[in-house]
């Protein structure tokens, strides 16, 4: 069940982030190292912000870090971090801008959710491959991914697509994600070329 303000929510708050999802994504950078100072980080459904504060922190001035999402992102401080309102799905100039340019790619889009359990895995699909697109397009050669997914068949079969574009693919499912959760994270490190 939903709980506004379980521990790790009254933590985020207290250390200053905006969401508990900052735990998340430190639990993963822990384990796998995918951020490191200096990067270019694109953060794809990157509201409210906590993701880009973590981001910000570790990349460190000569790094930065650009958050995406189809919501507002109310402004942050840190003179690192640039943040877009756009739908992920509407990002081809920027696309062509982009190519080449980044380190790591996050994608932490989630689709508002219906209920309805065809839809919403569905949806949440369509995310996580135009999040690979978007990687694929934009990052280095030996650049890191890092996507949200809903647990299905299909996800899985977005798994083993994963592993042509990388030289090393992981499943993590944080400590920190709530057990009731079905959201998984699918990791690519080292893209191939
Ligand atoms: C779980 S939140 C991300 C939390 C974020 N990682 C943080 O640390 O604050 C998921 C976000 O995905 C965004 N989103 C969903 N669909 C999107 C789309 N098509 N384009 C851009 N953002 C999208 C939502 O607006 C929402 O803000």
């Amino acid at each position: 069940m939903y709980q506004p303000n379980d521990k790790f929510t009254q933590k985020a708050k207290s250390q200053g982030y905006r969401s508990r999802a900052i735990f998340k994504l430190e639990e993963i950078n822990n384990k796998f190292k995918l951020i490191t100072v200096g990067q270019n980080v694109l953060d794809l459904g990157a509201a409210p912000g906590s993701w880009l504060q973590y981001c910000a922190k570790i990349v460190g001035p000569r790094g930065k870090v650009i958050g995406v999402d189809i919501s507002p992102i109310k402004n942050l401080p840190q003179s690192n971090i640039k943040t877009i309102q756009q739908d992920i799905f509407a990002l081809n100039s920027l696309m062509d801008q982009w190519k080449n340019k980044f380190d790591v790619v996050l994608s932490d889009a989630a689709p508002a959710t219906s209920g309805i359990k065809i839809a919403d895995s569905s949806r949440s699909l369509a995310l996580v491959e135009q999040a690979l697109k978007i990687a694929n397009q934009v990052l280095k050669k030996q650049g890191n991914f890092c996507v949200k997914i809903f647990m299905s068949p299909e996800a899985e079969k977005f798994y083993q697509q994963l592993k042509k574009y990388f030289l090393k693919t992981y499943r993590f499912k944080p400590h920190t994600s709530r057990n009731n959760s079905k959201e998984i994270y699918f990791i690519g490190l080292k893209k191939k070329n």
